[in-house]
């Protein structure tokens, strides 16, 4: 057996003792496809202890373990910056992931939360390195599969690969948010880059009893991966599936940058009993503050040795801004609305209805209002 063979069948096992690699077809197809072979262009690997992140190359020839690590159950970084690749630099480069072959893992369990069955057409967008585009021609066939990416470089690099495993699904460059109205209807619409709202092409191009599965998430950094069916009067709805599963965000939905920062001297101060433990810690709590406040960024800076946590939306021009003061917390906020006080209301509620987990809400999505998420007995917040 060949090193890659005997590491893929590793992997096999190691997935299926961790309970994400469920059923026997999903199973061959982990065992069938060389994802070293969609790594050829070698990945970045983060540099510990450094903040921002500094990530450096690791390629086939250049020592660093590489074909064991392709194997490893981990998120492998393939460009950087929208347009580095890891053969571009010698160093390191410090800036933000922007493709990547998503952990192993994560890509089993949502192929099995798919419930793909044979005969069915996927479409899939964000093809990244294209490992997950391979493992739904091997359950399929490639000729049900669609699979769409927004960078034609990395679109082209998937190509190669693709096509050396005996794989041709049809690939198609561009903005994935729009779906791919020419090889509609889909029985599956799965995405590989999280989302701020369901975009209703992708329910438009389901048929009827058929699933999109997505993460949803938003600028305070908490997503959830959300499957649902799509309904014969072209409404969607269904369930959070719980995990805290974070995706890199479709490039439309990124946010925009912050600019000039507000006077943050400015605007009124009052305490709060709510602390930024809700910005940086508790993943519900922040997913829940996030549908209050969707257009808003979390930053933090440290003036004069003491730490501030900060909320932005930058297009309604309107700011919070947290401070430690005597053991509690100070909130300074202004602009048009309050922040802070949209936040503090909607957990309130939240709380009030008992604080239930993600995998207890719900996420329809009709023509007429878009995208509304709602917790069990809460009242309905667009996000
Ligand atoms: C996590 S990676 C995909 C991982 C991939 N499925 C794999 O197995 O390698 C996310 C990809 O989504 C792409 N992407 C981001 N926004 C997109 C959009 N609007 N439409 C299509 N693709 C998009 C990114 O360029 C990136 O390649």
């Amino acid at each position: 057996m060949r090193d890659d063979e005997r590491l893929r069948a590793r992997l096999g096992e190691r997935l299926r003792e961790a309970g994400c690699l469920c059923t026997a077809p999903w199973r061959a197809a982990v065992e069938a496809v060389p994802r070293h072979e969609f790594l050829r262009g070698g990945f970045f690997e983060q540099l510990p202890g450094t903040l921002p992140t500094a990530w450096r190359p690791v390629l086939p020839d250049g020592g660093g373990r590489w074909l064991e690590r392709c194997y490893a159950d981990e998120s492998l970084v393939t460009q950087v910056a929208g347009t580095v690749v890891p053969g571009d630099i010698r160093g390191e480069i410090m800036r933000a992931p922007t493709s990547s072959s998503t952990m192993p893992s994560l890509v089993v369990r949502m192929l099995e939360e798919l419930r793909v069955e044979d005969g069915h057409r996927v479409l899939e967008i964000g093809t990244g390195t294209g490992y997950s585009t391979a493992l739904l021609c091997h359950r399929l066939g490639d000729g049900s599969v669609v699979s769409v990416e927004v960078d034609r470089e990395v679109s082209g690099r998937a190509a190669a690969p693709l096509g050396a495993c005996g794989y041709q699904p049809e690939l198609v460059v561009g903005d994935g948010l729009a779906g791919h109205r020419d090889g509609a209807p889909y029985d599956r619409v799965i995405a590989t880059c999280g989302v701020l709202t369901m975009p209703g092409s992708w329910i438009d191009q389901t048929k009827p009893g058929g699933i999109v599965l997505a993460t949803v998430g938003g600028w305070l950094y908490a997503s959830e991966l959300a499957r649902l069916s799509v309904h014969g009067d072209g409404t969607a709805s269904g369930r959070f599936l719980g995990g805290q599963i974070s995706f890199m965000l479709a490039r439309p939905h990124l946010p925009p940058p912050l600019g000039l920062l507000p006077d943050l001297g400015s605007g009124e101060e009052r305490r709060t009993t709510l602390g930024p433990n809700l910005l940086t810690g508790d993943w519900t709590a922040r997913f829940v503050a996030q549908l209050a406040v969707p257009r808003a960024q979390h930053i933090s800076m440290t003036i004069e040795g003491r730490t501030q946590q900060i909320l932005i939306d930058v297009e309604a021009g309107a700011w919070a801004v947290l401070t430690e003061a005597d053991g509690g917390w100070t909130v300074r906020q202004g602009g048009p609305v309050r922040l802070w006080d949209a936040v503090e209301a909607q957990v309130a509620r939240w709380r009030a209805d008992g604080a239930p987990a993600l995998d207890r809400f719900e996420i329809t999505v009709t023509p007429d209002e878009g995208q509304v998420i709602r917790w069990p007995g809460g009242r309905r917040s667009r996000g």
